[in-house]
């Protein structure tokens, strides 16, 4: 059926590479990917957007994620986590640890706090499929555990269990706990129930959380009751522990003793809730209602298999860890963010609720385009939980964790997360005139603090239309740094903010922000000189730099905080000090993803930029662990070399990102880095808040991915795959030599978002060498400011029509087609 576009030019070449046939895909999802390292990954048991996450806890000194694959010590099986984040450890709330029984009998014979109870476990043991996490410690104790939505579920496994204690401790992975925790045990069926205030990981405020832990073990009950600190007593059935003196807090927390059982075995459920423990014990009743370990194990397999589905890449002539590489990005993208929808005390609504936006500097780079291809419902309710959370709050969120709010680290990113479903026409229910009135806020209203939320420097951006170094801000309170990166961010987000306004007919906020999307020009230094380290010149002039309010130029070296600053400085959210986050001048200096042709005039043409993108690459000066990297592996495309993008993603792919446990090059930020290797590996890069995707050569021979909105099929086809593919070559090569889309010549080297919802067919034919194909000046992804000629260029076809209803969306509510901003937006 495919094959009938085939066009005749291609006739000579050999035959079209066959669909992927269907198969099992959680074969090749490994969670253990990115668990060492630093890759922060979470190991363990998880639904998709999952609340309930369950996994052995370590010591690890990169333990965020709870578990690390590095050789550490085990110190509970807590219930709650996050994926791939920095900051402090995240959540890792109420740890069970077990015993197959106490020295002596004697319940004070067990040890109790963690840092005396830790035990080491066997590095064979550990097994971790989608769903499902088993380990064994040297002690003898094997668990493994499954989860579902709000509950977890825990099977201790001694081998020889003569009286087995099980405990829970109201602690988390960051000893955060705040004072005044209880718990109570119930002395005939052993439930423990209570609650507990802890810090969030990277944000401010406290969160309360609630549980519900019952146990089955064949054998009954022996005892039970309370401990505190190294004593446990059977006596005491309900505890309230406060901090100690020092301000850590006590090790306290109930416990559960049982007869010999015969299969050797104890399960534990543990329900949550931000609510109260009333709802923890009926989130656990009503999801796990008869501990049928199997059964719900394979319900987890059942939503991942279901979850997966849109996606299919051929197997043909690619090594398995390709496979495993692409399928475990694209299972990374939804353990986080976080479904707590019935879970927020916050504010009562009938909104849906996501958390663990973890950070949307992170995450709206890839990971929520690529959402957006795969489950755009899902996308929907995040960005109404996004929009519900400003309605209540007053901003949108910017970084989210545990129902805090967490630490901005530039511009206000979900104001690109916005334009970015907007321009793909997600209507879902979500209210786009309260989302524009949103992102519109970010852009005029100085938030008192702007470290968590919002942007600062508002006064000054508008009247002197940058971010001065040393700003002069009496409005609102922040860390006074960055001035480079917001500037170049804010720019970007007002360039976010026009796309929606097109679409909604704001012609004069079209205009407004479009030209205050431009502001990053007014930090660009011309004649800045850059050198490296040991003083040689890099040869390369015109740079980003700060600028105070009064107009006069500062200085920050254009290499610090690069891969290659030796200095050690550090560029976070200090007080004082640099002017870029997390990153260079040089790499921040190609931070405009919204005109790239007007860069690339600054720097002089595109045979300088390309020249200046290489040197960025070929020496080491970007960082390809953290998200400013990502679209300058794809920025050649700008310039008419997208050739070149292709050979760069081969260097990086999968060398620093390769499927094993020291895999990832830095944090997967809840599945940021995983999004970059499913794009990239796709083939089609998105440029976020834009309809833009930059077509490279896919790692597979044949990509069919299933628009959950339209139901139809889009398909990538590369011809002569084979002689440049081997199934023991991880990276493949080869470049594209012409290419058809619907069985037409097609030179641009991208597509927009309709090649996925119209199901439109890309064949790509490959060649030893770059070729011209994607070259021409009529071939390059649009810039904003040669906007008018491209979008005639680029889109001769007209849409089908608007207010095309899109299958399955709630509230039957029209597309916002109109809101494309190149794509067919005439005549709207
Ligand atoms: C495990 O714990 C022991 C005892 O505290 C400690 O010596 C060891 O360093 C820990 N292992 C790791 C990898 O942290
Ligand atoms: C429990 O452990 C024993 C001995 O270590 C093993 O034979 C058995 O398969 C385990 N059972 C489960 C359900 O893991
Ligand atoms: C904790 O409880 C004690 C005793 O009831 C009380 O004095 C104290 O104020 C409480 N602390 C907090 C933070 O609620
Ligand atoms: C989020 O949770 C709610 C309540 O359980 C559910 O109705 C909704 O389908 C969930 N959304 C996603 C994307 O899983
Ligand atoms: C502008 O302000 C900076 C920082 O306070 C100062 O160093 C510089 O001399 C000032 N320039 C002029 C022209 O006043
Ligand atoms: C690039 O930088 C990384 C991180 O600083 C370092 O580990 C690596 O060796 C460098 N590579 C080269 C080729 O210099
Ligand atoms: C290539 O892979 C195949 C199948 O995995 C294997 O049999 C063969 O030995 C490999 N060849 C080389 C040169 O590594
Ligand atoms: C491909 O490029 C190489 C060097 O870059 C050159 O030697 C060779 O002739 C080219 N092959 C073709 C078919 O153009």
């Amino acid at each position: 059926m495919r094959s009938l576009y085939l066009p005749l030019l291609l006739a000579s070449s050999r035959a079209l590479a066959a669909a992927p046939k269907d198969y099992d895909v959680l074969q090749y999802i490994d969670p253990l990917i990115g668990t060492a390292n630093g890759g922060n990954v979470f190991a363990g048991a998880s639904l998709p957007y999952g609340m309930a996450k369950a996994v052995a806890d370590t010591d690890s000194e990169s333990n965020q994620g709870g578990f690390a694959y590095d050789g550490s010590n085990v110190t509970g099986f807590s219930s709650m986590h996050d994926s791939g984040t920095g900051g402090s450890p995240s959540l890792g709330n109420f740890p069970l640890f077990a015993y197959p029984e106490c020295a002596g009998d004697d319940v004070d014979g067990c040890v109790f706090p963690k840092l005396a109870r830790k035990t080491k476990y066997t590095p064979g043991s550990v097994k971790a499929t989608p769903g499902y996490f088993s380990i064994g410690l040297e002690s003898g104790v094997n668990v493994d555990m499954t989860a579902a939505q709000h509950t977890t579920l825990f099977r201790f496994n001694f081998t020889k269990a003569t009286s087995p204690l099980v405990f829970l401790d109201l602690t988390d992975l960051s000893d955060s706990r705040q004072d005044n925790a209880t718990i109570s045990v119930n002395e005939k069926t052993g439930r423990m129930t209570g609650t507990a205030k802890f810090l969030p990981s990277f944000g401010s405020g406290t969160y309360d959380l609630s549980f519900c832990a019952d146990f089955k073990s064949s054998a009954g009950l022996r005892d039970s009751g309370i401990f505190v600190d190294a004593r446990a007593s059977a006596e005491v059935h309900d505890l309230k522990i406060s901090r100690g003196i020092n301000g850590y807090p006590l090790p306290g927390g109930g416990f559960v003793r049982f007869k010999s059982p015969s299969d050797g075995q104890v399960q534990a459920r543990v329900g949550l809730s931000f609510i109260s423990s009333d709802q923890a014990c009926s989130n656990a009743e009503s999801e796990i209602p008869d501990f049928d370990f199997e059964k719900l194990h394979q319900d987890a397999i059942d939503q991942w298999t279901e979850k997966l589905k849109p996606i299919r890449v051929s197997r043909n002539v690619v090594h398995p860890s390709v496979l495993t590489n692409f399928y475990s990005g694209i299972y990374r993208t939804m353990v986080n963010p976080q479904n707590y929808t019935g879970e927020n005390p916050l504010w009562s609504s009938e909104e849906p609720y996501f958390d663990s936006f973890y950070c949307l500097w992170d995450s709206f780079r890839s990971q929520f385009p690529f959402l957006t291809l795969v489950d755009p419902s899902a996308v929907a309710e995040m960005i109404r939980s996004m929009i519900e959370t400003q309605r209540h709050l007053g901003w949108l969120p910017d970084c989210r964790m545990s129902l805090c709010k967490g630490y901005t680290q530039g511009g206000s990113n979900a104001d690109n997360i916005l334009a970015d479903a907007y321009v793909k026409g997600l209507a879902n229910g979500i209210n786009w005139d309260d989302g524009y009135a949103a992102v519109k806020k970010d852009a005029e209203e100085e938030p008192f603090d702007w470290s968590n939320e919002g942007r600062g420097g508002l006064v000054s951006w508008k009247s002197k239309n940058y971010i001065p170094v040393e700003d002069f801000d009496y409005l609102g309170f922040g860390t006074m740094t960055r001035s480079i990166s917001r500037t170049l961010e804010y720019s970007y987000n007002n360039f976010a903010i026009a796309q929606i306004a097109r679409g909604l007919g704001k012609s004069a906020d079209v205009e407004k922000y479009e030209e205050s999307s431009g502001y990053w020009k007014n930090l660009y230094k011309k004649d800045q000189e850059s050198f490296l380290p040991n003083g040689k010149p890099t040869g390369y002039t015109g740079f980003f730099q700060p600028k105070y309010l009064n107009g006069t130029w500062g200085y920050q070296d254009p290499l610090k905080c690069s891969n290659i600053d030796t200095s050690g400085a550090i560029c976070s959210l200090q007080n004082t000090g640099p002017e870029t986050f997390e990153s260079s001048i040089w790499e921040y200096s190609f931070f405009v993803p919204h005109d790239m042709a007007a860069l690339i005039t600054l720097f002089g043409g595109p045979a300088k930029f390309v020249s200046r993108l290489d040197y960025l690459h070929d020496n080491n000066i970007t960082y390809i662990g953290n998200e400013p990297a990502f679209l300058t592996v794809y920025q050649y495309h700008y310039a008419g070399r997208p050739a070149k993008s292709t050979a760069r993603v081969r260097t990086y792919i999968p060398d620093f990102f390769a499927p094993t446990p020291t895999g990832l090059p830095g944090n997967d930020d809840s599945g940021a880095m995983g999004s970059f290797v499913a794009m990239s590996m796709m083939g089609l890069f998105p440029n976020p808040g834009q309809s833009v995707y930059l077509i490279t050569v896919p790692f597979f021979e044949a990509v069919d991915i299933t628009s959950p909105v339209t139901g139809k099929t889009a398909t990538i086809r590369v011809l002569n795959f084979e002689k440049f593919n081997s199934a023991n070559n991880t990276g493949g090569s080869g470049f594209i030599q012409s290419a058809t889309l619907n069985g037409e010549p097609y030179t641009k080297n991208w597509v927009d978002h309709d090649f996925f919802t119209e199901g439109k067919s890309l064949v790509l034919v490959l060649g030893k060498n770059e070729s011209s194909w994607g070259t021409g000046p009529g071939d390059l992804p649009p810039s904003l400011s040669t906007q008018s000629s491209q979008a005639e260029l680029f889109h001769p076809h007209a849409f089908s029509g608007e207010g095309v209803e899109y299958k399955g969306v709630g509230a039957g509510q029209h597309a916002a087609r109109h809101g494309r901003r190149w794509s067919g937006g005439h005549g709207h």
